[in-house]
């Protein structure tokens, strides 16, 4: 969202709120549900996830990631204790990859899960570090052959360090078959499924409990704004709510409005689908679109040149506008000798290119493997700063290995291709 339209958001929100409280706080609540009603049919997430007459599904709007998975890990949690018995707390086990966000971690801690029954099922380079059907297979038996009980998996769509995406339909289809629950977290990516060429990488949202991603990641809005969509609202809202007699209003008790207050942990909540009704509104449909492919032209642009330039390798493939990439181990080998380590010398790559004060990139590092993430999520990222980047990385390479800069021909993209 531009400054401006942010500025206006703000005077325009506040200024209701000193209006008329209450007129006020119904506004925010129709709007909510309006607005992430429409977002739902933006990214085709099944009906179930929707407000709607005949279904117990719905949307909210809350801050962060981290908040939507403590609100669904409790609310899987609190099932299933109210199914096998409050004093059990201590056999329920979490699923999720070693790419999963450490903020599972963090909210297993909160809802009171022992952090030895979170399993951080392995990945490996050869799947591209998804998590897959099978190991995850592998580690749920051993548990239930020891007596634990299956409650929550955290699927990934675009992982923090390598933006790979968990294939959701067999894992879906596992989970159902030891009744454990699905949260997906697309804080990343999930912005790119408004697109129909990636919407693929959603295939088999159906079978999960719930789904959230950040608007404020890559859909032109201000921070914080996290999407979740629950099938069943009553599992966030039985745990979730509290109530007082100086909370009793008309509007909660006829049933007519959502009372999102108990399906977040705080009381207080802002405005924040002004914020995302305007984003709509003011790029429509086809802006967001645009704006989307026009990132991931600009990663492939960047990820093109890599593959031309024989001295770099792609770590992992990109799918979205983060490119992966390292000076390769054989290229660090022929000019410095076999002493050199690879992760070395990339680490001291990046520290190069950062200290320049031109470009900032970011590391991870995958199976052992150190790499440089280039992302180009910046809204006034232009083909210019692509080269300049591009051109930078390649000096600063040729300075380090103490070899020319190869002449290459300029990457062209294949207009014809959609990712
Ligand atoms: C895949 C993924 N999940 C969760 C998070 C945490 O998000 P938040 O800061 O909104 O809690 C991140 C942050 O980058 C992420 O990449």
């Amino acid at each position: 969202m531009e400054a401006r339209q942010a500025f206006l958001v703000k005077c325009l929100s506040t200024g209701l709120m000193l209006s008329d409280s209450i007129g006020y706080l119904l506004l925010q609540l129709e709007l909510e549900m309006v607005v992430m009603n429409w977002l739902s049919k933006l990214l085709q997430l099944p009906r179930s996830f929707s407000f709607s007459n005949d279904g117990d599904g719905g949307g909210v709007l809350l801050g962060t990631t981290c908040e939507a998975i403590i609100c669904t890990l409790l609310a899987a949690k609190e099932k299933m204790l109210d199914k096998i018995g409050r004093t059990n707390t201590e056999k329920l086990v979490v699923y999720c990859s070693d790419q999963t966000h450490v903020g599972l971690e963090k909210a297993a801690k909160i809802v009171g899960i022992k952090p030895e029954n979170v399993r951080k099922v392995l990945t490996t380079k050869s799947t591209n570090f998804k998590l897959t059907p099978e190991s995850l297979n592998d580690v749920i038996k051993r548990d239930v052959e020891s007596g634990l009980i299956q409650i929550y998996l955290c699927a990934t769509v675009g992982t923090t360090s390598t933006t790979t995406v968990d294939p959701l339909a067999p894992l879906c289809e596992l989970s159902s078959k030891y009744n454990m629950g699905v949260h997906v977290d697309a804080t990343y990516a999930g912005s790119a499924c408004i697109c129909p060429e990636f919407r693929h990488f959603l295939d088999g949202v159906e079978g999960a409990s719930s789904f959230s991603f950040n608007a404020h990641k890559w859909l032109l809005t201000n921070l914080a704004c996290c999407c979740l969509w629950v099938k069943d609202k009553s599992a966030l809202t039985i745990p979730l709510s509290t109530n007082s007699e100086y909370l009793t209003n008309k509007a909660t008790e006829s049933g007519q409005v959502v009372d999102y207050k108990d399906w977040q942990i705080a009381l207080t909540r802002r405005f924040q689908a002004l914020k995302l009704w305007m984003v709509l509104r003011s790029n429509g449909v086809t802006g967001l679109r645009a704006f989307i492919r026009n990132h991931v032209k600009m990663a492939k642009n960047f990820e093109g040149q890599v593959t031309m330039d024989s001295r770099f390798e792609i770590v992992v493939p990109r799918y979205f506008y983060v490119v992966c990439f390292r000076v390769s181990p054989c290229s660090i080998n022929e000019h410095h000798g076999k002493n050199y380590e690879a992760n070395e010398f990339n680490h001291k790559l990046l520290e190069s290119i950062n200290a320049t004060g031109l470009v900032y990139m970011t590391h991870s590092v995958v199976g052992g493997v150190y790499f440089i993430r280039f992302s180009v999520g910046a809204t006034l990222t232009e083909d210019r700063h692509i080269q300049l980047a591009w051109e930078l990385v390649q000096g600063k390479a040729t300075s380090l290995l103490g070899t020319q800069t190869p002449k290459t021909a300029s990457y062209s993209d294949n207009p014809k291709e959609e990712t």
